[in-house]
């Protein structure tokens, strides 16, 4: 330490929180073994992605800007090109599309544009912290930016259990009541109703009606989060927000699963009113403009576009990546079956979920899985995947992996299964640490 070190404890701490470290940890691991099969990268499928559907997506806003929306040109490049709305520049095309394909009736002044569905949570997690004694909750495993979001807004999470449907809904109750008696304040909980990330759990019917009761009579807002809602294929279930009729729950969405990521867009609808007249969103864009001033409006005009072109759906703008997520999580799940067998367990010391859809199912195993086993199954096996222990923040920790099935062809996912089969059976062998 010279006498220019900044101390860490001097800084803002949140900016310490491991859960900080995940997301630069497993992309250093990937990037170290460019060769290795990876399960542990939860990336929409490449092989649809089209550089020309960008310039087009941009031409077809702005010929409804221009054309439907009657907007004369000078107009039309200062929505482009300028800076912009903070809350955004194509929410009526966003609100259109949310009925469309999420029966959800917002209205445009309750909705924020945001970089990522990641600003979305940061802004929302900023506006709820307003006493020390504030906290959120959420599902323990739950997703890693979420809880890193929390984390920079300086609030805690606490966990509730998990269970087959998703959440254990007795634990949420005790763990708000609880809460209360020790003097905290549980603002909301944070829940991926549809295809989890990481669990690939869904929320079935009797929960999620079961939840909007339950938030009511505790009092407590849903933050509902849903990027794999719209390429899970069929049996998809109304969302959370669909069937708020008290303006309990929050709704955030992201363009990366059903555009492309790097656009970086995604949104969140704010209804509740506030006490000042005005509506949550107002706060939230308040909080945005100080920390993205607005979402780039050339990447909302490619959203705005691709909604535009496919009559604003993007269930039906997705159905060739839906059939390949199907096929690719079939091909897991069957591929996990046939190298382990129906005793997987007695066996191998390994159980897997069965989700229906999305991009995740977690491996739990009977050893102990942690991120020098990563870098070994690296080394060694040329397989990655992600340790569960990324997303735990609280209550029992099982140990297991996340597989990420989404960005492989069939082909590579078997490659990818026989290595981490020979991994099992090498750790169970004894011979983890010793053969590295
Ligand atoms: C549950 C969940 N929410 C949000 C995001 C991030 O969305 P965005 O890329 O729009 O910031 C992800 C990305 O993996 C996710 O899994």
């Amino acid at each position: 330490m010279t006498d220019h070190d900044i101390p860490a404890d001097q800084l803002f701490p949140g900016t310490g929180d491991s859960v900080l470290d995940s997301m630069s940890f497993l992309s250093e691991v990937a990037e170290r073994h460019p060769g290795a099969v990876s399960f542990a990268a939860g990336r929409p499928y490449e092989g649809y992605f089209d550089p020309e559907s960008i310039p087009r997506h941009i031409e077809t806003y702005r010929r409804y800007l221009r054309d439907t929306a009657g907007l004369d040109d000078t107009v039309v490049r200062q929505r482009l090109m300028q800076y912009g709305s903070t809350k955004g520049i194509a929410r009526e095309v966003l609100a259109e599309h949310l009925l469309r394909d999420e029966g959800i009736d917002a209205d445009v002044d309750a909705i924020v544009t945001t970089v990522g569905c990641q600003e979305a949570m940061y802004i929302t997690a900023r506006a709820l912290h307003s006493r020390p004694e504030d906290v959120l909750l959420a599902v323990s495993p739950t997703y890693s930016g979420f809880l890193g979001a929390a984390a920079l807004a300086g609030i805690r999470v606490l966990p509730v259990a998990d269970s087959p449907d998703g959440m254990d809904l007795d634990d949420l109750s005790r763990t708000v009541r609880s809460a209360r008696a020790a003097g905290l304040r549980p603002r909301a909980l944070y829940v991926v109703p549809d295809f989890a990330n990481p669990s690939g759990m869904s929320l079935d019917e009797r929960t999620r009606s079961h939840l909007l009761a339950l938030a009511g009579e505790l009092d407590l807002l849903i933050v509902e989060d849903s990027p794999y809602r719209l390429i899970g294929g069929e049996g998809r279930r109304a969302s959370l927000k669909a069937r708020d009729t008290e303006r309990r729950v929050l709704h955030l969405g992201s363009f990366a699963k059903t555009v492309f990521p790097g656009v970086r867009v995604g949104y969140c609808v704010a209804d509740q009113r506030t006490d000042d007249g005005g509506v949550l969103a107002d706060r939230l864009a308040r909080i945005k403009s100080m920390v993205t001033v607005n979402t780039s409006p050339v990447t909302q005009a490619i959203v705005a576009g691709c909604l535009l072109e496919h009559d604003f759906s993007l269930e039906s703008a997705n159905t060739r990546e839906t059939a390949a997520y199907r096929r690719n999580l079939t091909h897991l799940l069957e591929g996990l079956t046939a190298r382990f067998g129906p005793d997987a367990h007695e066996e191998h010391g390994v159980s897997w979920n069965v989700p229906t859809g999305g991009f995740f199912a977690v491996l739990t195993t009977d050893f102990t899985v942690d991120d020098a086993l990563l870098e070994h199954s690296a080394d060694r096996y040329g397989v990655l995947w992600t340790p569960m222990h990324h997303f735990f923040h609280g209550g029992p920790q099982p140990s297991g992996m996340r597989l990420s099935c989404s960005s492989l062809s069939p082909a590579e996912i078997d490659t990818g299964l026989d290595r981490l089969a020979a991994m099992v059976a090498g750790v169970r062998a004894g011979c983890r640490g010793g053969d590295r």
